[in-house]
């Protein structure tokens, strides 16, 4: 049921503060301050390296969560592709946790490569939104997103409640690892509880990215650009419009543009450019200002602050609640969804169901 909403991914995306909110209750205990994992500290203590493995937009989470265990457990994270880890003979040695994203834990190639990582003897967990999914059934740990069934084939709930668990998890190993002090652990608890209503907060700017959408819907490529844990979700929003829009588009990590994608910059090549201020603001910018120094129409998605300071010279600005850098890429994930489903809307393509694709990718 869509309820008073045109399709299931604009309901999915407008729930996400609530599933986001009920993930966070499993795995948070805000009146102490504490993650809490269903594991045992002492079984996370030994973990030397963490391997991600993932398809897709799951993949894109792990991307993020790369940033936030090497940060706060500082414990090395290699990710890959699904398809591609299953066949390149990973080295897997002892203490390896190997963790498998996948919003329907049927998703062929994360299975396989889950079941090839096993045998190698790595300890596995899973972050999945289906509990009685396979991946599910072959964790050592399962850790289930809170998101409810996602019908929409563009995931957009799943993945902002695989975000919520990740970040938990990054905490816990930490933890676990005598790397967090309970003071920063508090902090960290503080700022994921305040998620869902910046989620909410970023939602009200659905009307303005409603209008903009009528401006990149002609355009026949679009570049994301973003930096440190927001590079994925310019990966993250390139995916979106592309598969639902059919737009031809490309995210980059915002200081890759000068080896070589700043020669596709035109007037006719809309530039998004994800920007929160926080310790990566100045360089981005500066990426930024290179493109517009070469004729790019710039869409600066920041916060207030941000846009004060390098709003200026840009075709569009989308206003984001300020929040602690930990958050963002929960946030800022809000709008680039927003975008790619009003420009799908706007081109009348269908956006439950879009060409080609089928919601769970159940052959390699
Ligand atoms: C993109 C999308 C896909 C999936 C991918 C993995 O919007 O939905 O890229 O993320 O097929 O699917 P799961 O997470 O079920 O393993």
């Amino acid at each position: 049921d869509k309820g008073n909403h045109r399709h299931f991914m604009q309901k999915e995306i407008y729930e996400q503060p609530v599933v986001v909110a009920q993930t966070l209750q499993s795995y948070l205990r805000p009146l102490d301050g504490k993650v809490a994992l269903p594991i045992p500290d002492s079984d996370l203590a030994d973990i030397r390296r963490v391997t991600i493995v993932a398809c897709g937009t799951s993949f894109y989470a792990g991307m993020v969560a790369q940033y936030w265990i090497e940060r706060f457990a500082r414990v090395p994270v290699e990710i890959d592709v699904a398809s591609e880890y299953r066949y390149r003979d990973p080295v897997m040695e002892e203490g390896g946790l190997a963790l498998f994203i996948s919003q329907s834990g049927e998703t062929a190639d994360t299975l396989a490569a889950l079941r090839h990582a096993k045998a190698g003897g790595q300890k596995v967990a899973v972050v999945v939104n289906v509990p009685t999914s396979s991946m599910a059934r072959e964790a050592d740990l399962l850790l289930p997103t809170h998101a409810g069934p996602e019908i929409g084939v563009a995931s957009t709930k799943a993945f902002t409640c695989q975000l919520a668990v990740l970040a938990a998890l990054a905490a816990n190993l930490a933890r676990a690892k005598g790397r967090l002090s309970e003071e920063e652990e508090r902090r960290i608890v503080r700022h994921l509880a305040e998620a869902p209503a910046a989620l909410n907060g970023a939602l009200a700017y659905d009307e303005m990215i409603e209008k903009m959408a009528h401006m990149i819907a002609g355009a026949r490529d679009v570049l994301y650009l973003g930096r440190g844990p927001d590079y994925p979700l310019a990966l993250e929003g390139a995916l979106k419009l592309k598969e639902i829009s059919y737009i031809h588009a490309e995210g980059y990590a915002a200081g890759e543009m000068k080896h070589g994608p700043i020669a596709l910059i035109d007037e006719a090549v809309p530039v998004i450019v994800l920007a929160p201020s926080g310790p990566l603001f100045e360089k981005t910018v500066s990426n930024m200002q290179e493109v517009q120094a070469r004729g790019g129409r710039v869409v600066l998605i920041s916060d207030y602050d941000g846009i004060a300071q390098a709003g200026d010279n840009c075709l569009a600005t989308i206003t984001m609640p300020k929040v602690h850098p930990l958050i963002a890429p929960l946030v800022y994930a809000i709008p680039v969804q927003l975008l790619a489903y009003h420009v799908a809307v706007v081109k009348g393509t269908d956006v439950d169901q879009p060409r080609n694709l089928a919601k769970s990718v159940t052959v390699e």
